[in-house]
């Protein structure tokens, strides 16, 4: 049996304040009726004043460890996946591993972007195997409403802020449970698809642009062909998977790959209509969910895919 990084303690965290589509329909000239249809949002959680990246990675990360029952000695790095970080740095994890109390931990950020909770996924899991660590808090934290332009309706309908974090450790013996595989890939070629400038200069903080109809189709494609690939390494079909859990942008996007490629939709897990477009939070966030009703239980395969500005994209297959 292959020694895998098992993965415990999904927890997610979304702050307090919600903002409606409705909500929108007061700052930008857009309808609750063209949000719901062209994306599949209806709702979004935002950060209030003086919450960071960093302070709702804790939060998340509080329930992780109780979950998965280990103290913050026992952790030995931090990880936070995220492009949206208070400043520049320090980085979120530091900040996080000194919050939680992690003091034996090293830790840093990972900027990937949308995929970058499964790029920290394949880390914690080169970490593991090459035993370098035990146990892993890796964290996907964004407050993408923050770099947001409230003038541009293109994209600020798109976003909302969230947490999501778990545990990777190593593998006790005659478990097959953990990271199954996990698949990488960038194409810097198309680094102006998705960009937050940095302003610092002019003193001011950049806002998200995007070329939403090229990146829409990046997103099928790319995405597509990750989970394809991580299927071959393993010798697994879509019959072998339980759930799908994408990074939520579009829910169009899984309609789409649906009808064009003909993957399994009503495997798909979407919480996007309350979440929104919350980058390296998304998955955990979906997850986390999906556990806690009861959809998605221990012993699972699940697929896990995800697009965002880099371009960067990729996929990882996980047993719970
Ligand atoms: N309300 C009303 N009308 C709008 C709005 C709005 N909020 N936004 C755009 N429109 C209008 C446009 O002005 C345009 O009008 P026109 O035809 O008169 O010129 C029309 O709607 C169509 O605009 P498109 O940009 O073509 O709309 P599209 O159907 O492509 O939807 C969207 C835009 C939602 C951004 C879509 O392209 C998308 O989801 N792209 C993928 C995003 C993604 O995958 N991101 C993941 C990586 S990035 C990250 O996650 C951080």
């Amino acid at each position: 049996m292959k020694k895998r990084s098992v993965v415990c303690g999904i927890s997610s965290f979304l702050p307090e304040n919600t903002l409606t589509n409705f909500d929108l329909e007061k700052i930008v000239d857009t309808s609750d009726e063209w949000i719901t249809t062209r994306t599949g949002i209806k709702t979004r959680h935002v950060v209030g004043d003086s919450q960071y990246v960093h302070d709702i990675s804790v939060k998340s990360a509080q329930t992780t460890l109780e979950r998965a029952q280990i103290t913050p000695e026992m952790i030995d790095c931090v990880l936070v996946a995220t492009t949206t970080s208070e400043k520049r740095c320090p980085s979120s994890a530091a900040r996080v591993q000194d919050m939680i109390g992690a003091k034996n931990a090293f830790a840093f950020d990972i900027q990937a972007a949308c995929s970058g909770f499964i790029y920290g996924l394949a880390i914690a899991d080169s970490f593991i195997k090459s035993e370098t660590c035990k146990n892993i808090l890796l964290i996907g934290a964004d407050t993408l409403t923050l770099f947001t332009d409230w003038t541009d309706r293109s994209t600020c309908i798109l976003f909302g802020d969230g947490a999501g974090s778990c545990i990777v450790r190593a593998p006790t013996e005659g478990d097959d449970r953990g990271i199954v595989t996990t698949k990488l890939y960038s194409d810097g070629s198309k680094h102006d698809l998705i960009t937050i400038e940095n302003s610092e200069k002019n003193c001011f903080r950049g806002y998200m642009t995007m070329r939403g109809q090229a990146v829409f189709k990046c997103g099928i494609e790319n995405m597509y062909q990750a989970m394809v690939d991580v299927l071959e390494q393993t010798n697994m079909t879509f019959d072998d998977i339980d759930w799908i859990v994408p990074h939520q942008a579009n829910k169009r996007i899984f309609d789409s790959m649906h009808k064009i490629k003909g993957i399994p939709i009503e495997k798909v897990i979407l919480t996007i209509d309350h979440h929104a477009n919350t980058s390296s939070a998304s998955i955990p966030l979906a997850l986390d969910e999906a556990i806690n009703s009861g959809k998605v239980r221990q012993g699972d395969t699940v697929m896990l895919t995800a697009l965002g500005a880099g371009i960067v994209w990729s996929a990882a297959i996980v047993k719970l």
